[in-house]
């Protein structure tokens, strides 16, 4: 009951309660800057916070709610208990161990397959219509092992997969080139790790398809130009570890922005991950790895059908065999 009725109440109750809810789970480095970005961005009316740890949890929420006289209105919950997650449109899986400098993603695997059995069956118990953006790492193999454990369709499981990579290499595209990053269409697919795939035949910045722009002015270029920048996307991680401890900005807007997509139904094209048997040649197994894809309110609507070259084309598939590897070997 409130102490003090500034309102005199004029209309009556909303005939329609529909409310959009996201939850993210793991209020760690990577969490918290996913669920700040989706509130500067007024993407949700409810965002439920888990993590394990509950004291932890608490001051991050009440940390947030402090900032409610700065940001658009949002109801903020957290609990330890997946109940609070429920009715959501959104779950967002950010728990879990992270790499130690110069470890690799793929290692963390074990430890991380542990934890998911304990969160996707109760997010799939509570919100049974909800999407499932898997962000924990290595981030391919969790997507394919939340799609089994909650037993959702393909379409409603997405990995967040190399749209954080390609938002690095269109940095280091626009940086290279002096435009902005916006202007730059370009894609990394594949594993969200070592062997990601850089998409150089198909980049265009301001709709000038960059490659054949060169070739047909007869500009010359040093493909280890672009092998060095690809690499330098590669490493772009492990630098970022070494120096602060663990990446977490960059990741935070790269998920609001698939949020977006997905839940304003904008219909954009995301390098995510997904199952991606039957695209490009991919024909064994049910590995989940990151192509071109239409996000919207269903979530995975479709994937591109990018022009890959000869040399590109088997590097995506030898990227899904080293997932696959290591999916076999899981006994999911
Ligand atoms: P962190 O250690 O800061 O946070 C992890 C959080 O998970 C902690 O708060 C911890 O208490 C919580 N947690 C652990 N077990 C849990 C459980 N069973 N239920 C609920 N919460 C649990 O780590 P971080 O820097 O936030 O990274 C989190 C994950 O995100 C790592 O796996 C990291 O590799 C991954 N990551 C992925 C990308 C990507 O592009 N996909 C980018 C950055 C980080
Ligand atoms: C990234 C994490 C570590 O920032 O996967 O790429």
């Amino acid at each position: 009951q409130a102490f003090f009725k500034p309102i005199q109440q004029t209309a009556p109750p909303s005939p329609t309660q529909r409310h959009t809810k996201i939850s993210v789970i793991g209020a760690g480095n990577v969490g918290m800057a996913i669920a700040q970005t989706i509130l500067t961005q007024d993407l949700v009316d409810v965002l439920a916070l888990v993590d394990a740890k509950p004291d932890k949890l608490r001051g991050e929420m009440l940390d947030l709610q402090h900032a409610a006289a700065f940001l658009p209105r949002t109801r903020i919950l957290a609990d330890t208990d997946y109940a609070v997650t429920a009715g959501s449109d959104l779950c967002i899986v950010t728990a879990g161990a992270r790499q130690n400098p110069g470890e690799s993603r793929l290692s963390l695997l074990q430890r991380n397959l542990a934890l998911f059995r304990s969160i996707v069956p109760p997010l799939a118990k509570y919100s049974p219509d909800a999407i499932l953006l898997i962000v924990s790492n290595p981030v391919d193999v969790l997507t394919y092992v939340a799609w089994k454990l909650s037993g959702f369709p393909p379409n409603r499981v997405i990995g967040s997969g190399t749209n954080l990579d390609s938002s690095r290499f269109r940095f280091l595209i626009a940086d290279h080139l002096d435009v902005n990053a916006q202007d730059v269409q370009a894609y990394i697919v594949g594993e969200h790790g070592d062997s990601s795939v850089a998409l150089w035949s198909s980049i265009s910045v301001g709709g000038v398809p960059i490659l054949s722009f060169l070739e047909r002015q007869e500009i010359s270029y040093e493909k280890e130009t672009l092998e060095k920048i690809h690499k330098e996307v590669v490493q772009s991680a492990y630098e970022v570890i070494s120096l602060k401890g663990y990446t977490s900005w960059a990741i935070g807007y790269s998920v609001a922005n698939l949020a977006r997509s997905i839940l304003r139904d904008q219909r954009r094209i995301h390098p995510v991950s997904v199952l991606a048997k039957g695209f490009y040649g991919i024909s064994d197994g049910d590995a989940f790895l990151s192509l071109p894809a239409q996000l919207g309110r269903s979530g995975v609507l479709g994937v591109t059908n990018v022009h890959l070259t000869e040399e590109e084309g088997q590097k995506l598939r030898d990227s899904a065999k080293t997932i696959l590897e290591v999916q076999s070997e899981l006994g999911i």
